[in-house]
């Protein structure tokens, strides 16, 4: 069997795509109303990164709903062939996000809606400090992870999760050269951070 570099995704990546990743089932799914107003901040043509986008929905598809040019990286081989199939027209990497040069360009937002948890505490750091250097002055950036420091175990995949905690994403963000402008929680509870490049 190959390794896996998605964090168990890989692995239930036909559940997840059923439960979440289907056209009739993402309108109102938990995070859309949060994404939807983020992306809906930009001027139409900005260009957008999705990190971690699974097969795009709901998150790509909420980005070109409001007329953004959009891109993603997605370590799971199966999220990636369902992605395609949903955006044919949308450049994704099959790829992990610590090894990603993203696209080699600039972006004027970068998100990533339940990712950067799963990733061990270096590789958070590491992706924040990729995301700071990608993004355009005035860039915004947006993630979810839990408030408080925290470890548990993925209800999908089993695996080992971890936030940071809101005070060393602050202190990491500051350190890349990001300005934390707000964090929230949506309607099932996510906890969410809104970053600028000033
Ligand atoms: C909880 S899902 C979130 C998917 C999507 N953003 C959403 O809102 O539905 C996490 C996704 O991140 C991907 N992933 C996990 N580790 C990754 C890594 N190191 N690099 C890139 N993608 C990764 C998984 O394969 C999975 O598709």
């Amino acid at each position: 069997m190959s390794e896996d570099h998605s964090n168990g995704y890989e692995a239930v990546a036909n559940l997840y795509i059923a439960g979440r990743g289907t056209r009739p089932l993402v309108g109102d799914s938990v995070g859309a109303a949060t994404v939807r107003a983020w992306a809906q901040a930009f001027p139409s043509g900005a260009t957008v990164l999705d990190i971690g986008s699974g097969p795009g929905e709901p998150s790509t598809r909420i980005l070109r709903e409001a007329g953004l040019v959009t891109y993603a990286v997605e370590a799971s081989p199966s999220m990636v062939a369902a992605f395609r199939k949903n955006f044919p027209d949308v450049p994704i990497e099959q790829n992990t996000v610590e090894a990603s040069e993203f696209f080699n360009r600039p972006f004027d937002g970068v998100l990533a809606w339940g990712l950067l948890f799963l990733l061990k505490p270096e590789a958070q750091a590491l992706v924040i400090e990729k995301v700071a250097r990608a993004l355009n002055p005035g860039g915004r950036f947006l993630f979810s992870a839990p408030k408080e420091p925290l470890e548990w175990l993925d209800g999908m995949t089993d695996q080992p999760s971890r936030s940071l905690g809101a005070q060393t994403y602050e202190r990491l963000l500051r350190e890349a050269g990001l300005t934390w402008v707000n964090e929230a929680e949506d309607e099932g509870g996510n906890h969410y951070y809104v970053v600028e490049k000033r």
